[in-house]
Parts: structure tokens; C-alpha cells; sequence
């Protein structure tokens, strides 16, 4: 076929123009070529098209450049590929097509699974795994460190313990733990991005063993705690509170609604507020289950607690508006106005006559409360 001399398109966004012969002096250096059709139109993209500039040296890319990202947070493409589970490791329905098959067919608010003896036992092995998986990982925390090389460490210490990691192709996540940095509120990807010196990270991890899942999280300050800044503190102490005292109140009889009115109380007195679009959950043989747990006050969740039945509380706590928003990558949460959110999560047993948490601290676990800071925020501006 005869080569027919195809008209070369100006690289300008919209632009309709036949490419002239300017071309990109730094994609030329870089041993590429770019044309536009004119000095102009060149200068007009400039700022979209030196991104490209980069993405070729350093690989990096930000997947959404047109997005109107809420804070300063982005995400730092591509991400890792999907890491391998060895199939000698039981693995949850979902883990093949991304279908959490079995939690669709269990329905019914009302329906709440009472686990025996044996059962509770196969729950405190996950928790304590999960546990022990999560100390890992936040013993990676430090300036430079990417989401992605926590992801490994996460992957890698599940796998050594023949466990699988359940976030993994969950509702086709694509990653093995969420980390969720700043303005996130929960299910962050983990990739490329870098930690900071001052950042907060969640790290959430989840296991699943011996047919149970096990689910906890913490929030970590990034570099020196001590120097952290007052308004971190004051959000991530305060979530780590929510949570404390809800837990004080578990027993039998309490009921489900009760947890989000003793969380709202505490972060209004630090002036902050409560996530409403993620709430606490059942979990056992189903990662996510009833009961429903709201972390707000005055909601109508029904039912109440009863000896042997397992779920989570994991209040997300924001310094500003309690709206979420999603990023387009369909799972990232980040606070509407852009500012600071904190979580903690535990999951707990209700036993006969009060709770136990099963994904409790271990004397070495790394993390813990910093002291708040003397000067509250919580006085007028
Ligand atoms: N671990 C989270 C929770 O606390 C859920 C993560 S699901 C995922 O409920 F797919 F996003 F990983
Ligand atoms: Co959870």
C-alpha cells in the first residue's frame, strides 16, 4: 500500500491545527518529538504538557491531572501489579472474580451470626495476626517510604503467615491493605507518593484465616511525633479516643446505636466532626456483615449486642467538614474541605459480661497517643 504522507496534528488540547515545525526542546533532548502548530499554542500548553516530561524520566504520573482534588494529596502512578498468593492459602470467595458472593446472600438486618466456642477461638488467631501484620508495617513508617513498599510488607507478612490478605480484589481492590494519608479518610491505594515529614498515615489491615477475617487499623504520625503539629494531634488523639470510649461501653444489651452518640460527643468537644458514609461492621466468615455500626449520634441502627457475635468500631474524625468525597479511582475517600481525618478500628467479641478486643495493642506495638497539645484549637479563632 502507498504511503500516504498522514498530516501530523498539533499536540495542543483541542487544538484543530496541522502540527508546524515547532517542536518540544525538552522532549527533543529527551529523545522524543512533540509538535505544535504554533509558539502560541505551545505556550498554552505548556502547563499539561511538561507533566509528560516527567512521567518519561521518572516513570510517575498522575492518573486524574484534571480532577479538582480537594487537598493537596495526589495520587502517584502506576500502580504495583497485583501481587500473587500462593494457592496453598485458603482464600476468601471474592478473591477470584472480585464478587463477595456470600455477603450478598446473607441478608436480613435482624440476621446476626452468634459464633461458638470453637469459632470465637478461630477469631482471636486472625485478630492476633492482623495484629501482629499491622505492628509490621507501622514499623515502616518514616519520611521517603512509599504506600506501595508498605503494600509489600503487608503482602509479604500475611503470606509468611499463610494468611490471606482480605482487602485483596475485594470488590476488585487491587491492593492488600488500604493507606489512607491526610485529607483520606479511609481506603486509600496504596503507590508511588513518597511520606513526608509531618503527614499522618492510616494503615488498615485485614487477614483472613482458618475461614475468619480479622480487621483493624491505626493512624501514625510520619517523622518525629513529638514535633507534630498541633491540629494532627489534636484530630488523631481525638479519633483514638472516639474509639476507646466506645469500646467502654460494649456489653451485652448495648444497644447498636449507641457507640456513634458517645464518638460524636467526644470529637465535638475537641471540635471535630464524624464521618457518616463508613460505619462499623460485622465480621466473622464475611469481612463485612450486620450488624451495621454508625459512628454518629442519634442514628436509627437497630438491634443490640449479644454474647459471641463479632464487629468492628472504627470512627473516621475529621478536623473540618464531615463530608467525604471519592476520587476516581472509585475507592480513595478524602474529606470534602481538604482537611485532616483520623481513624482507629478494633475488632471486638462481646462476651458474657463486657468485650474483649481481639486486635488489641501488644506491649511492643509501635504507634501510640502523643500527648494533645496545650493550647486547645477548640478556643475561637
Ligand atoms: N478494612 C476496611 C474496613 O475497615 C475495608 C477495606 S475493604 C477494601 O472495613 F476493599 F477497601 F480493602
Ligand atoms: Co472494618
Amino acid at each position: 500500500m502507498a504511503a500516504a504522507a498522514t498530516a501530523r496534528k498539533c499536540l495542543g488540547v483541542d487544538c484543530p491545527n496541522e502540527a508546524g515545525n515547532l517542536r518540544c526542546p525538552t522532549c527533543l533532548k529527551m529523545g522524543t518529538d512533540s509538535f505544535f502548530c504554533s509558539q502560541d499554542c505551545f505556550k498554552r500548553n505548556w502547563a499539561t504538557h511538561k507533566v509528560i516530561h516527567k512521567t518519561k524520566t521518572t516513570g510517575l504520573y498522575n492518573p486524574f491531572p484534571n480532577y479538582p482534588f480537594t487537598g493537596s494529596l495526589r495520587p502517584v502512578y502506576p500502580l504495583s501489579p497485583r501481587r500473587h498468593v500462593p494457592a496453598s492459602i485458603q482464600r476468601p470467595d471474592y478473591a477470584e472474580d472480585g464478587i463477595p458472593r456470600s455477603e450478598r446472600k446473607f441478608i436480613g438486618r435482624h440476621n446476626i451470626t452468634i459464633l461458638s466456642k470453637e469459632e470465637q477461638e478461630a477469631m482471636r488467631k486472625v485478630c492476633r495476626l492482623a495484629r501482629e501484620v499491622l505492628d509490621i508495617a507501622a514499623r515502616e513508617v518514616r519520611p521517603g517510604v512509599t504506600t506501595d513498599y508498605i503494600d509489600e510488607v503487608v503482602h509479604k507478612a500475611c503470606i509468611e503467615r499463610n494468611t490471606y490478605p482480605s482487602p485483596l480484589n475485594y470488590m476488585h481492590f487491587p491492593i492488600s491493605v488500604c493507606t489512607s494519608i491526610n485529607e483520606t479518610i479511609c481506603h486509600g491505594i496504596p503507590d508511588q507518593r513518597p511520606l513526608e515529614d509531618g503527614d499522618i498515615i492510616n494503615i488498615d489491615v485485614s487477614l483472613y484465616y482458618g475461614g475468619f477475617h480479622g480487621d483493624l487499623n491505626e493512624t501514625y504520625y510520619v517523622g518525629d511525633k513529638a514535633k507534630a503539629n498541633p491540629d494532627a494531634v489534636r484530630v488523631v488523639e481525638t479519633a483514638r479516643e472516639c474509639l476507646e470510649q466506645a469500646i467502654q461501653i460494649v456489653k451485652p444489651g448495648m444497644l447498636f446505636r449507641e457507640p456513634g452518640n458517645v464518638i460524636e460527643k467526644h470529637a465535638k468537644s475537641r471540635n471535630c466532626s464524624v464521618v457518616k458514609s463508613y460505619c462499623g461492621h460485622g465480621v466473622n466468615q464475611l469481612f463485612h456483615t450486620t450488624p451495621n455500626i454508625p459512628h454518629y449520634a442519634k442514628n436509627k441502627a437497630v438491634g443490640s449486642a449479644k454474647p459471641g457475635i463479632c464487629f468492628t468500631i472504627e470512627p473516621m474524625i475529621n478536623l473540618g467538614t464531615h463530608k467525604d468525597k471519592l476520587w476516581p479511582d472509585d475507592w480513595t475517600s478524602v474529606t470534602a474541605d481538604g482537611k485532616l481525618s483520623a481513624q482507629f478500628e478494633h475488632t471486638l467479641l462481646v462476651t458474657e459480661d463486657g468485650v474483649e478486643v481481639l486486635t488489641a495493642r501488644l506491649p511492643d506495638s509501635p504507634g501510640g497517643p502523643v500527648p494533645m497539645p496545650e493550647v486547645s484549637s477548640a478556643t475561637p479563632a
